[in-house]
C-alpha cells in the first residue's frame, strides 16, 4: 500500500519537469531502458531539492546523453568521459549525468576504467548505500515506478545508513564509502547500522588507498552539516579520524595530577565547532574552530601552583596550520591565512572587557584582525563551553561589551582597514630621500604612534609627527 502511494507521487513529480519525458522518449527511440537513480531519488523522498540528476540506462549512457542533448538543443554542453562510459549535460542550472548500468563498483572519481556492462539490478547491487540504490523507471507502462530492491525507503524512514551488499564487499569496492557513510549520517542525522559500522572499523586502514582530495571533500561536507560534532564522533569511533587527522585525535583525553584535571580538548573543540555552526559560520570559521586549540598537547605543562597551562598554544597552533592544510590538501591561500589569523588571535578579545583596559589594546586588535574582527568575536563566543549557564551568560555579555568598545574606538580612529595617512612618497619628498630604510622606519613609527593613541589617525597629526621623526634621524626638510 505504502509503495503504491510513493509510486503515484513519483509520477506526479516526473510530470513537473519535461526532462524526464525527454529521457523516456530518447531511451525508447534507442530501444534501451532508462531510470533516474541514486542521490536524486533519495533527496526527492527527503524533500531536499537537488540540481544533480543521475540517469542509468541498460545500454550506452553516452549515446543516450547525446540524444537527450540534441533534443534539448544543448549539444555544446555535453561532456563525455569515454573511459568510464559516462556523459553529463549542464542545462539551465541542472547537471544531468548518464551512465550505462554496470556490474562493477560505481567509482566515478577513480582512474580505473569501468568496462563491464550489467543490468539495472547489477548496478543497484554495486552502489554504496540502500538509500542511494533507489531507481525510478522511465520506461513504458512502468514509468514512475520505484525500484527499491534493498528497502531503501524503509531505511530513509528509519534513518539508517546501510550497505546493499555485505558491508565488507561494498567498502572494499571503494573505501571512500566509509567516509561517505559518516558524511550522510552527519548531513541527514541518520544512524549507521551496526554491521555497517563494525565493517568500517574493520576496514578503516584501507582509507590509505584513497586520495586525500576525496577524503577532504567528504570531511568538508561533514564540517558543513548542522551538527558536525556528530560526524566527527562517528569518524573518531570508527577509527577513521586518526588515519588522516592525528593532530585532532591527539586532543582527546584528560590528565589528572595532584587533583588538577584539564578539560578534554577534543570534545571541547567539537562543541566549539557546533557553536560556530549554530552561529551560521562558513566552512573557514568552522576550520578555525577545529584548529583553535590544536597546539594544546604540544604546549601542555603542569605547574604545582597554577595546575595545567597551555601557554602559547595560540601562537604554536597558528604556525601548525599551513602543514595541516597542506597535508589535507586544503587551499594554501587567503582562506588559510584567515584560519591562521583567527587561531593566533582567539585569546586576545578576552581581557579587553576589563574596566581599566586602554583603547590602545582595542585599537591594536582591530588593526590586527581587520575585517575579520566579527568572525574573531564569534569564534570567542563559540569558545565558551562552560556547563554553568550563569557563567556562559556572563562571558557572552562580556563579548558584547568588547564589541561595543570596538565600535567606539573604530568610529574615532578607523584602524580596522588601516591605510597609512602618510605615504612613502610623502616622506621621500619632504626629506628629499631616495628609497631606503629611513622611509620604512618613519612609516612604522607613525603607525605605532597611531595605534598607541599618541596621535590621531589623520594626515595633519601624522605630518607633524613625521617632521619630528625625521628630525630625530637628522634628516633635513626640503619642502
Ligand atoms: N555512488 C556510489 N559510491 C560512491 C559514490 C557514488 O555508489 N563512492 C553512487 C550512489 O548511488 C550515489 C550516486 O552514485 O547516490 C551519485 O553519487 P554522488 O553524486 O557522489 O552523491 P549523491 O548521492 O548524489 O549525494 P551528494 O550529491 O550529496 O554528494
Amino acid at each position: 500500500m505504502a509503495s503504491k502511494k510513493l509510486q503515484m507521487n513519483f509520477k506526479e513529480v516526473l510530470d513537473k519537469d519535461k526532462i524526464f519525458e525527454i529521457v523516456k522518449q530518447c531511451a525508447s527511440d534507442l530501444g534501451i531502458e532508462a531510470y533516474v537513480v541514486g542521490g536524486f531519488v533519495r533527496d526527492l523522498i527527503l524533500k531536499r531539492p537537488s540540481k544533480d540528476v543521475d540517469f542509468v540506462c541498460v545500454g550506452s549512457g553516452i549515446a543516450l546523453a547525446k540524444k537527450v542533448a540534441s533534443t534539448l538543443n544543448a549539444n555544446k554542453s555535453v561532456q563525455v568521459f569515454k573511459n568510464f562510459g559516462t556523459a553529463s549535460i549542464t542545462h539551465k542550472d541542472f547537471n544531468y549525468e548518464f551512465v550505462g548500468a554496470r556490474k562493477e563498483s560505481y567509482q566515478r572519481d577513480s582512474r580505473k576504467p569501468i568496462v563491464e556492462d550489467g543490468t539495472l539490478e547489477d548496478d543497484q547491487n554495486r552502489r554504496d548505500f540502500t538509500i542511494n540504490a533507489l531507481a525510478i523507471s522511465l520506461n513504458g507502462s512502468s514509468y514512475g515506478e520505484l525500484i527499491d530492491p534493498f528497502e531503501g525507503v524503509k531505511d530513509l524512514k528509519r534513518k539508517i545508513i546501510r550497505t546493499p551488499l555485505a558491508p565488507d564487499v561494498t567498502f572494499s569496492d571503494d573505501p571512500l564509502r566509509m567516509m561517505r557513510a559518516v558524511r550522510f549520517a552527519s548531513q541527514l542525522g541518520f544512524d549507521i547500522q551496526a554491521d555497517t559500522f563494525d565493517s568500517i572499523i574493520k576496514n578503516a586502514g584501507r582509507l590509505k588507498i584513497i586520495s586525500q582530495e576525496r577524503i577532504t571533500d567528504e570531511l568538508n561536507k561533514i564540517i558543513l552539516s548542522e551538527t558536525p560534532s556528530y560526524g566527527f564522533k562517528l569518524l573518531y569511533h570508527a577509527q577513521l579520524l586518526d588515519k588522516f587527522f592525528p593532530e585532532l585525535t591527539n586532543l582527546q583525553g584528560v590528565e589528572e595530577k595532584n587533583g588538577h584535571k584539564h578539560k578534554d580538548n577534543f570534545y571541547h573543540t567539537l562543541q566549539v565547532l557546533d557553536n560556530t555552526a549554530s552561529l551560521g559560520g562558513d566552512l573557514w570559521l568552522r576550520w578555525a574552530a577545529i584548529l583553535h586549540d590544536i597546539a594544546k598537547p604540544a604546549t601542555k605543562r603542569f605547574h604545582a601552583k597554577q595546575g595545567w597551562t597551555f601557554h602559547g598554544h595560540e601562537d604554536k597552533g597558528s604556525r601548525m596550520v599551513p602543514k595541516i592544510f597542506q597535508r589535507l590538501k586544503l587551499p594554501l591561500n587567503d582562506r588559510m591565512k584567515y584560519v591562521q589569523k583567527l587561531v593566533l588571535l582567539h585569546l586576545r578579545p578576552i581581557p579587553l572587557v576589563r574596566d581599566n583596559i586602554t583603547d590602545n589594546a582595542v585599537r591594536r586588535l582591530l588593526f590586527e584582525a581587520g575585517d575579520d574582527i566579527e568572525d574573531l568575536l564569534n569564534l570567542c563566543r563559540a569558545d565558551v563551553t562552560s556547563k554553568n549557564p550563569a557563567r556562559v551568560q556572563k562571558y557572552l555579555s562580556n563579548f558584547d561589551l568588547v564589541e561595543q568598545k570596538m565600535k567606539e574606538v573604530e568610529e574615532k580612529d578607523q584602524v580596522r582597514n588601516f591605510q597609512p595617512p602618510i605615504s612613502g612618497e610623502d616622506i621621500m619628498q619632504t626629506f628629499n630621500l631616495q628609497p631606503g630604510r629611513e622611509i620604512g622606519i618613519i612609516k612604522n613609527e607613525i603607525k605605532e604612534a597611531i595605534l598607541d593613541g599618541k596621535i590621531k589617525n589623520n594626515r595633519e597629526e601624522a605630518y607633524e609627527f613625521m617632521l619630528e621623526a625625521g628630525k630625530k634621524l637628522n634628516l633635513t626638510i626640503t619642502s
